[in-house]
């Protein structure tokens, strides 16, 4: 395991290091990337707890949803339901060894590496969601259920409710006839609709009373865990309010735990006991609700919590405005993936030659900027991410005098304070043709999520140790050109 080891406490579900990558294939048939759209996730959830799981559009929360469920079979990692105290502490131990042989190389600690690997592997073969057997999967099915946003979209309209509500305790369970109807009458009470409502269609419904059917579905079966996924989005806010109710009373009356996913920020605040923060596939930060909403650590959540969500009321779902756009999740920012976007970035957290393009196009259009007007007109900027450098290739053959100017274009860029990219620049120099210029950029880190204050979780370079003071904080010395 990485850095949460909350070994402590009743722990219902740990979720370890899980990834899905989806298959991207521009003809069809050829793979040609992957979407990573859950990229080594890891936490702990004690019973009874909700987790909110919140981000931006395409994040992954649904994916992540419905790996642990498997509705969806995971690229790797593991997902442990409701395990033996004895057997979760042995995961967790033998995890947390693991990763410390991992920092040392040396014959006596590739052999416990490998032993370690061959005993998780037959753990997990047993216990872990992601390996077991599908056979074995339905004794857990019974204990996770999930709760969409339509909970009738999938549903055959021509069912009653008496039926779209039996359907799971015929399935999961040993009752039979009488008991399931029994059972189904107690069901749409405790959801708040009469037995009438049993004898009736779906389409015969308002959004809220269909959502308390769904409701009534997944608890008909006395699940332990619940994954809403944006149960509530789809309804007018009054309405809101009393699902959100119901399934508080519910998550008490019946000891329920939730996976909550919403990116209604207010929503996640009043359900959730802690909150995972997602960004293209990781979790950045991950706290207590109150701590995360009011002293939160990563850039991307304080920029998530001080946008304002557009009321709109012909627009179901409210979009979280940040500024910029969500990068394209199969070519993530290198580094943190955040970084491009970060008020706070700094020259290690990523930057790389495609973040160069468009700043020095815009450099030197020589409309622009006059000192380019001394400089030969530029021929095409080639990168090459695998070096991490750029060559900007001029017309004709540039001097040392017009080198020494594109140098200074550059520093003053450095000098700006938004100019923390052209102060990750590690080298510029004049090439054997000397009609272009080469720019090297400085190596990245790559963030882990740590634990930065007890059960505080964040995955960014600004609280590693000896981080540089940060683009706003504004060290204006590039040491490359500087
Ligand atoms: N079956 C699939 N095949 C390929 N890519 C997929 C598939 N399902 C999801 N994705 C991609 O995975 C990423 C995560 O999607 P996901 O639906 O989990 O995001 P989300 O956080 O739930 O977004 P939203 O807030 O819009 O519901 C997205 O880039 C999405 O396009
Ligand atoms: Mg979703």
């Amino acid at each position: 395991m990485t850095d949460i080891e909350q070994s402590n406490g009743d722990v219902l579900l740990y979720v370890s290091h899980l990834k899905k990558y989806f298959d991207i294939s521009k003809s069809g048939f050829r793979t040609t990337g992957h979407v990573r759209a859950v990229d080594d996730v890891t936490f702990t959830l004690n019973s009874n707890e909700t987790l909110g799981v919140v981000g931006e559009t395409g994040c992954g929360k649904t994916t992540l949803g419905r790996l642990i469920l498997k509705l969806l079979d995971s690229t790797d990692g593991n997902v442990y339901f409701n395990l033996p105290r004895g057997v979760l502490d042995k995961i967790m131990q033998l995890e947390r060894e693991l990763e410390l042989l991992g920092e040392t190389k040396n014959e006596e600690s590739e052999k416990r590496t490998k032993s370690i690997v061959k005993e998780l592997g037959e753990i997990n073969k047993e216990y872990s969601l992601t390996k077991i057997r599908s056979g074995k999967m339905k004794k857990y099915r019974k204990d996770m259920q999930p709760v969409f946003q339509d909970p009738f979209s999938s549903l055959d309209p021509r069912q009653i409710i008496r039926d779209v509500l039996a359907e799971p305790m015929k399935l999961l369970t040993d009752m039979k006839g009488e008991e399931i109807l029994g059972r189904s009458m107690n069901l749409i009470g405790e959801v708040g609709l009469s037995e009438d409502h049993l004898y009736r269609f779906p389409h015969e419904f308002s959004g809220g009373q269909r959502q308390r059917i769904g409701i009534a579905r997944a608890i008909s079966i006395e699940p332990k865990l619940l994954v809403l996924d944006e149960p509530t989005s789809a309804l007018d806010v009054s309405v809101q309010a009393q699902i959100l109710n119901l399934l508080k009373d519910l998550q008490e009356q019946k000891n329920l735990t939730f996976i909550f996913i919403s990116h209604h920020l207010n929503v996640i605040r009043l359900m959730s006991d802690k909150v995972a923060v997602m960004y293209l596939g990781k979790i950045v930060e991950l706290a207590d609700t109150e701590t995360l909403f009011t002293n939160m650590l990563h850039p991307y959540t304080e920029a998530l919590l001080s946008a304002i969500p557009l009321p709109d009321p012909k627009v179901a779902r409210s979009r979280i405005i940040l500024e910029g756009e969500v990068p394209n999740p199969a070519n993530p920012p290198k580094g943190c993936h955040f970084h491009p976007r970060c008020k706070y970035a700094m020259t290690n957290c990523g930057w790389s030659p495609r973040d160069f393009v468009m700043p020095l196009q815009e450099m030197l259009e020589p409309l622009r900027v006059k000192e380019s007007n001394i400089l030969p007109a530029t021929k095409e900027i080639l990168t090459d991410e695998s070096s991490n450098s750029i060559e900007v290739v001029f017309e004709t053959g540039i001097n040392s005098q017009q080198f020494e100017t594109f140098k200074g274009m550059l520093n003053e860029s450095a000098s700006k304070t938004n100019g923390v990219r052209f102060r990750a620049i590690t080298s510029i120099s004049l090439s054997q043709t000397g009609s272009s210029i080469v720019i090297a950029i400085k190596e990245s880190d790559v963030p882990r999520l740590k634990e930065i204050k007890p059960g505080h979780y964040v995955s960014c370079l600004m609280y590693e140790k000896g981080a540089e003071s940060t683009g706003i904080r504004g060290s204006n010395v590039n040491p490359a050109t500087g």
